[in-house]
């Protein structure tokens, strides 16, 4: 290859971070966020060599079908469900995840939803700065106390983990359900007892949806579920839109069925069910969980890393830290080592 290997990033990032890249590549990064239509994103994926792209670029054959240059598609972001794995493995395109990183600073916001949520931040926020407090009144804003109250934790890994650690602080008990059992160190660690998806659904105070979206977990929680629940608990998501079925949610909320939810990511966001948000029992937030100052930075390096990675340079050289799809590697067209 002539010149050097261009990077296309699909959103502004942060410049110092990118910089990383300009010592073997050229990069353009785009000035906006912008939702590209599949005819976009396939004509910026035919003119790269990697991209760096988020969790609104829905990337699968139709969308790769010209990148003849292409050889990694680096995610912003812990969950790929916009990332058709099968179709880029085929076309010998790795992708990457940003794992890890990002634990902590998830559990915290998580903490920070459920904990607004059960004080009715949010309302009794609105309320102020409506001009509205005009006397403080003992019995106004009553809300929920964490204390003895069960978390029940749906999706039991690295994050779910993080999640159930802060709960002993909490004096709260925890229980999960997860494909796997967690090894015994880890429960102890976290104070966590394995149950069926029927127990946690009628024993947890607070629900806490930690899974990524699959097809098998789309709809997790429905009617059904929702209906088996405590009239008394919150459902908290900082997972994905999708996994739960957002009007039945609303449809349970409105009805009593549930007291409350705390949610960060919705079903065809950015838009929000409306009905949701003419609800005051329901804290809303705009997909923010990982969005700190040190996480953001840190999730942009790890894409740095994966795409430095993926073309032979680096202390990881070929081997791209956070490699989602090894399968990419082995039916690749490129020959992974060649420095260009
Ligand atoms: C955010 O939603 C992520 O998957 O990192």
């Amino acid at each position: 290859m002539s010149g050097k290997p261009r990077v296309w990033i699909s959103r502004p990032t942060f410049p110092d971070v990118v910089a990383r890249l300009d010592e073997h590549f050229e990069v353009v990064e785009e000035p906006h966020e912008v939702k590209f239509s599949s005819a976009e994103l396939a004509a910026k994926l035919a003119d790269c060599d990697a991209a760096i792209v988020g969790l609104k670029e829905h990337i699968g054959a139709a969308e790769i079908a010209d990148a003849k240059r292409l050889r990694i598609v680096a995610n912003l972001g812990v969950g790929y469900d916009n990332l058709d794995l099968d179709a880029l493995t085929a076309a010998g395109i790795a992708a990457s995840n940003t794992a890890d990183v990002l634990n902590e600073s998830v559990a915290d916001y998580a903490w920070a939803l459920m904990l607004g949520a059960a004080r009715r931040v949010g309302p009794a926020e609105r309320w102020l700065r409506a001009g509205q407090w005009k006397a403080t009144e003992f019995t106004q804003w009553l809300g929920m106390d964490m204390r003895g109250r069960t978390l029940g934790i749906l999706g039991m890994g690295r994050i779910g983990q993080a999640i159930a650690r802060r709960a002993i602080g909490f004096g709260m008990p925890v229980i999960y359900h997860n494909r796997s059992r967690l090894p015994e160190s880890i429960e102890r660690e976290c104070a966590a007892r394995l149950v069926d998806k029927t127990t946690l659904l009628r024993e947890s105070d607070f629900l806490m949806l930690v899974l990524p979206l699959t097809a098998e977990s789309r709809h997790a929680i429905g009617a059904a579920e929702l209906a088996s629940m405590k009239p008394t608990a919150m459902l908290v998501n900082i997972a994905r839109g999708g996994i739960v079925d957002d009007d039945a949610l609303a449809a349970a909320l409105a009805g009593g069925k549930l007291a409350a939810a705390a949610l960060d990511v919705f079903e065809g966001e950015p838009a929000v069910h409306p009905s949701l948000l003419a609800l005051d029992n329901v804290l809303l937030s705009p997909h923010i969980a990982s969005a700190s100052h040190g996480t953001r930075r840190a999730m942009t390096s790890l894409a740095i890393d994966n795409v430095i990675a993926m073309f032979g340079f680096g202390p990881q050289a070929g081997r791209p830290p956070t490699l989602l799809n090894p399968a990419a590697l082995v039916s690749s067209r490129f020959d992974l080592h060649s420095k260009n």
